[in-house]
């Protein structure tokens, strides 16, 4: 079954394909001369300005140190996370906001739609050191949405006006937002939301270009960032369909967003954000060799069982899926990693294959 937002189509593939190892200048789209270097969030500064977007179920302590130890990232952020459940449960603080000190800096995301409760919640994130708190109104899901989380709140302004007021004086640490465009098309609220953050102290927002209705399909439609970031003076993240170095000069050259946001691309090009730093300073970059992608996966896989990650089995295949999708006999690869019954088990299948890819002569 494909979820919704399931990369392993269309949107998991690199804009434009080169040769393995290769160094590679798209001569379509220049590197812009103006990629923003830093951003400064509140008194965070984040360098590069690139941010891996949160994901549930992948940007956990791991992937986010993955990513992290690869280069090019400049702020990390968690999976959202319920406020109501981090005041109620001490284990799912443990599960979730759990960070090393090699994180920083770091956000964390919350979700819920009690003013009271969000503030409590953000205390709570700020008193376990991170860096920054932000707010999920994006959310698609059902199950957030039917409490007033996530998107659900993007139809009720006033109460995110009152949540927003009441988190904003419950910490010191930067408070930021990210959100939808609206509901639908018919109600979008992007401009007047980011005014209404920039009103109420917030110091930075950062824009999924798609409404609620929309979930992940079609395309973001970054005209609604260049409005936002045409409204207010607090930084302006872009968020939405970034697949290539390429990609994200081409958002900050229409929009003007002070940095790039991206989530599906990560768990497929790992890279990415290193990709995009040499894109900037030189007008090339390097695709990663098939050793490359086999050190990655082991270090990644490895770096999941060390941690004794809740769920790692699962991430491993998910992972593997997403990662493997373009890679000579892929297929079945998946199919024995989809089979296999431990974590070291998968790994082994992993090792396996590149080992024997490795003894095979390229003709
Ligand atoms: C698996 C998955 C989980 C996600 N979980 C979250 C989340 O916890 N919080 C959030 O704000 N957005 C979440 N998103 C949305 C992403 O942060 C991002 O806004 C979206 O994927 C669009 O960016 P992209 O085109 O670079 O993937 C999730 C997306 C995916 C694919």
């Amino acid at each position: 079954m494909q979820k919704r937002w399931d990369n392993s189509g269309g949107t998991g593939t690199p804009a434009r394909q080169a040769a393995s190892g290769d160094t590679v200048a798209d001569k379509s789209v220049r590197p812009t001369r103006d990629f923003p270097s830093s951003l400064q969030i509140g008194g965070v500064r984040i360098s590069p300005a690139t941010v891996l977007a949160p994901m549930a179920g992948v940007t956990d302590t791991v992937f986010r140190r993955f990513i992290k130890n690869l280069g090019g990232c400049g702020l990390i952020m968690t999976e959202f996370t319920s406020a109501d459940g981090v005041l109620r449960d001490q284990r799912m603080r443990g599960r979730y906001l759990h960070f090393y000190e090699d994180e920083h800096p770091i956000s964390a995301q919350l979700f819920g739609s009690s003013p009271q409760v969000l503030a409590d919640a953000a205390r709570v994130v700020e008193d376990l050191g991170f860096d920054l708190v932000d707010l999920n109104l994006g959310c698609p899901a059902k199950k957030v949405v039917k409490c007033n989380g996530g998107s659900g709140l993007l139809r009720d302004l006033p109460l995110i006006r009152k949540i927003f007021e009441s988190v904003r004086a419950a910490v010191k640490i930067p408070f930021t937002v990210k959100f939808r465009a609206g509901w639908n098309d018919d109600e979008i609220v992007c401009v007047d939301l980011a005014r209404l953050a920039e009103d109420c102290g917030l110091c930075a927002v950062a824009l999924h270009a798609r409404t609620r209705e929309q979930g992940y399909s079609g395309n973001a439609r970054w005209e609604w960032i260049a409005s936002v970031k045409q409204a207010i003076k607090i930084p302006v993240i872009g968020n939405g369909d970034i697949r290539s170095p390429e990609d994200a000069c081409a958002m900050v050259a229409q929009t003007g967003c002070d940095a790039v946001m991206i989530g599906r691309m990560a768990p497929a090009n790992p890279w990415i954000f290193r990709q995009i730093e040499q894109y900037v300073t030189t007008g090339s970059y390097t695709e990663p060799a098939e050793a490359d992608r086999y050190q990655m996966i082991r270090t990644y896989f490895r770096m999941l069982l060390e941690e004794e990650m809740p769920g790692a089995e699962g991430k491993m295949k998910q992972f593997a899926s997403w990662f493997t999708h373009g890679v000579p006999g892929g297929a079945a690869l998946r199919k024995a990693i989809y089979e296999a019954k431990s974590g070291e088990e998968i790994l082994g299948n992993v090792e396996n294959f590149f080992e024997k890819r490795a003894a095979v002569p390229v003709t």
